[in-house]
């Protein structure tokens, strides 16, 4: 019977194996890069470089680092990741600071257990990545809840003059995660927005649970905890972003009994109190899409944020710019949620301007309206110059 079924799986084998090969010629030429790489932050002072292909291979990044090659590859317990077609590599951020990258991927028609077709190679041009260098003055793009409107979202980021040094993409990003399509859409946006030149904190919007693909997509990211929720530092700024989940309980018809955020936030919150901050960061800032601090499937975030010593948060999900939100929570740090997608046809983007003591806030929607400009001091009253 051994011998039997071994026959088998080797007809099997060589039948996709002669297949493939025949037909790869074909459809090798069709493999190429479809969401050009961004860089995300990962937690523990690494970065995930992350890009798509339009057909599964694999992924590795080169670099030189202090007169060292280095290639990194999209690997899973030693085996290079092939059924893929999105490609995700960790990287050390010193490796990636102010240094110069290339991703490349190869085609892979078929893996068998002794076999393979492999088909071309494609490269991306050398990307020079912009870290933290020194400067004095920090700028960080929001772009919250683009909901697959990326063009106006583009309107209201070109209003700005001065380009952003990291950018937060705080969720809700796409209205569904039902297949890798969905995800292309998040990466392809985030390109858009940093051309993979400038660090990128991404976190998981309640619109990105929904669908096959919202648990997948986490595993790409690759973070220390394994779950969509991370600390990361920007020279002074130390950020701690987190997921919120969604906004209904785990009973709501909507998801069909077939989801558990009450295990998966009560994990997160356990390691949030397990958290210890950077005491030297000048400004503890955490980002979370969902704003509702005070029960986050029964536990209080806003205790623990206040116990970490957080100075502002900024939340999205209520496509509402808003500075001062939740105030009557009394909490001792700032809060405000980011606006973006404001109505049908309006999109507010934020530019967070850091330096000496205070945040300056300033949003534009698509039509180049100014929608709001505050400014943030720590260690003193704000002051709510207009919203
Ligand atoms: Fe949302």
């Amino acid at each position: 019977m051994y011998e039997f079924n071994m026959a088998i799986n080797v007809i099997i084998s060589a039948l996709i194996v002669i297949q493939s090969a025949l037909s790869l010629p074909f459809t090798t030429l069709f493999f190429m890069i479809d969401s050009k790489a961004s860089v995300f932050e990962s937690g523990d002072d690494m970065y995930t470089v992350i890009w798509s292909t339009t057909l599964p291979g694999t992924g590795y990044v080169t670099y030189s680092y202090e007169g060292k090659e280095y290639t990194v590859k999209d690997e899973k317990n030693a085996a290079l990741r092939t059924e893929d077609s999105v490609h995700s590599v960790r990287i050390p951020k010193k490796h990636l600071d102010n240094n110069t990258y290339t991703y490349h991927s190869q085609h892979i028609a078929t893996k068998r257990a002794y076999v393979s077709v492999k088909g071309r190679t494609v490269s991306s041009d050398p990307v020079e990545f912009k870290g933290y260098s020194g400067q004095d003055e920090i700028h960080a793009m929001i772009l919250s809840d683009i909901h697959e409107n990326p063009v106006n979202a583009q309107k209201a980021v070109d209003c700005f003059d001065i380009p952003a040094d990291l950018l937060i993409m705080n969720g809700d990003e796409v209205s569904m995660m039902t297949s890798e399509r969905n995800f292309k859409q998040v990466l392809q946006y985030a390109y858009r927005f940093s051309g993979g030149k400038i660090p990128i904190l991404y976190t998981r919007g309640n619109h990105e649970n929904r669908g096959e693909y919202g648990s997948d997509a986490i595993d790409i990211f690759k973070t220390t905890t394994g779950g969509l929720y991370y600390t990361c530092s920007y020279g002074p700024l130390q950020f701690l972003c987190l997921d919120s989940g969604e906004d209904k309980s785990d009973d709501d018809w909507t998801y069909g009994g077939l989801v558990d955020y009450t295990s998966y936030i009560a994990e997160e919150t356990e390691w949030m109190k397990s958290l210890t901050l950077d005491e030297n960061a000048q400004y503890r800032i955490c980002v979370s899409h969902i704003p509702h601090l005070k029960n986050r499937y029964g536990n209080d975030w806003s205790e623990i944020l206040t116990e970490l010593g957080i100075d502002l948060f900024v939340g999205g999900h209520k496509h509402r710019l808003h500075f001062e939100w939740n105030s009557k929570d009394e909490t001792p740090f700032y809060q405000m949620l980011d606006g973006g997608k404001n109505g049908k046809d309006r999109y507010i983007a934020t530019m967070m301007t850091i330096k000496g003591g205070q945040i300056d806030i300033l949003a534009y929607d698509n039509n180049k309206e100014l929608r709001g400009k505050h400014t943030y001091y720590f260690g003193q009253a704000a002051d709510s110059s207009a919203a």
